[in-house]
């Protein structure tokens, strides 16, 4: 089994169909932010305030080339700005999960734990600018895809189902 990379914008859902993945699948998975986390000792919204943004980009470039080196049969979840990284590609396959941006910040806005949700990504704090991101992101995410899905209004056991049917 190679290795599957969940790509996505900030709040897409990516963790939700990642846990269903694992459910009903032999893989096992990780996410990006929590390998980050652990390294760091904090939390990301800590290390974007302390050390700024460089400084996190850096540590997700460390984490991918671990990734590549020492993971497989792994369903790896991303933060939204990881799909950057030179060696993605090398790392397995790279799934992109889309929605439009109003879908998102609906779902988002909707889960019971909404404000810490929102809190805890920086990137969100203006609604303005992540807009700006998702569109500049977009194509982006589009041309590093193996696979896309459209998770709007499914669930994230249906994204999950569809995701190992096309992997
Ligand atoms: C980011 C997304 C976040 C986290 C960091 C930066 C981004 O992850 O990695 O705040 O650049 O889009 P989620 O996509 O899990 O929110």
């Amino acid at each position: 089994m190679k290795n599957i990379i969940l790509v996505g914008f900030m709040g897409v859902g990516k963790g939700s169909v990642a846990r269903e993945v694992i459910k009903i699948s032999d893989y096992i998975s990780i996410d990006t932010d929590d390998l980050i986390e652990s390294m760091e000792n904090r939390s990301v919204k800590k290390i974007f305030e302390q050390s700024g943004e460089t400084y996190f980009r850096d540590l997700e470039k460390r984490v991918s080339l671990w990734l590549q080196n020492s993971v497989s049969n792994t369903l790896i979840s991303t933060g939204g700005g990881f799909y950057k990284q030179e060696n993605l590609k090398d790392i397995g396959i790279v799934v992109f999960l889309n929605s439009p941006f109003d879908k998102i910040l609906k779902r988002i806005k909707s889960h019971p734990n909404a404000p810490k949700k929102l809190k805890k990504r920086p990137l969100l704090n203006d609604l303005k600018k992540a807009k700006e991101l998702y569109k500049e992101r977009l194509p982006q995410y589009m041309a590093v895809a193996d696979i896309v899905i459209d998770v709007t209004d499914k669930s994230a056991l249906e994204c999950a189902k569809e995701l190992l049917e096309k992997v």
